[in-house]
């Protein structure tokens, strides 16, 4: 284990097992219909790799990119757009992955953006929920697990770009982020 993770939150055979069930439920809901994918860079991207890889139905893979919390831990409440999708989603069935809801600004954002440009269906997909720390209505309609209010990298999420390419989530030491 990283010396500056506390402990693991969960395990890469753990997060293998859960993205297959999402899979799995989003390909039954799903049915039929072709879908555009559109993860969120960077976090989501490890999970997004191998959500698609278990959906096993048509798909398109696209990728959008907002402004992140920096180097700070905390939200400083603006989202921007910084990278857009160059697909036209109207009269698509559209699915966002994501890597995590905090607050829930970064999905509330996005989810209203996407709608005004009219798709058929819009579905929001995260690996982490932590539901304790929300300022805005917002809730997924995919949810793998769902965390406490302690800040967690590894498998994409990071603390000021650090950890991604961990394989586990794991929770970082508070004093790794409070100097
Ligand atoms: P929100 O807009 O506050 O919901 O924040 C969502 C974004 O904050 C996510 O896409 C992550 O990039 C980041 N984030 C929130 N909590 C964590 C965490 O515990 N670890 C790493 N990144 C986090
Ligand atoms: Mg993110």
């Amino acid at each position: 284990m990283h010396s500056d993770i506390k402990r693991v939150l969960f395990t890469e055979e753990q997060i293998r097992e859960r993205v297959r069930e999402l899979a799995a439920q989003i390909r039954r809901d799903m049915e039929g219909k072709e879908i555009l994918t559109v993860g969120v860079l960077r976090g989501a991207v490890m999970f997004y790799a191998d959500l698609v890889r278990e959906l096993d139905i048509p798909i398109h893979m696209n990728f959008m990119s907002v402004s992140s919390y920096g180097k700070a831990s905390v939200s400083s409440g603006a989202v921007r757009i910084q990278y857009d999708i160059e697909e036209d989603i109207a009269g698509k069935n559209v699915l966002i992955v994501e890597d995590i809801v905090d607050s829930g600004l970064t999905l509330k954002y996005l989810t209203t953006t996407l709608i005004s440009r009219n798709p058929a269906t819009l579905k929001t997909c995260c690996l982490f929920d932590k539901p304790e720390r929300r300022t805005v209505d917002f809730q997924a309609d995919y949810v793998g697990f769902v965390v406490p209010d302690v800040f967690i990298v590894g498998y994409g999420l990071d603390y000021a770009e650090r950890y991604r390419n961990l394989k586990y989530i794991g929770e970082l030491k508070p004093e790794v982020y409070s100097h």
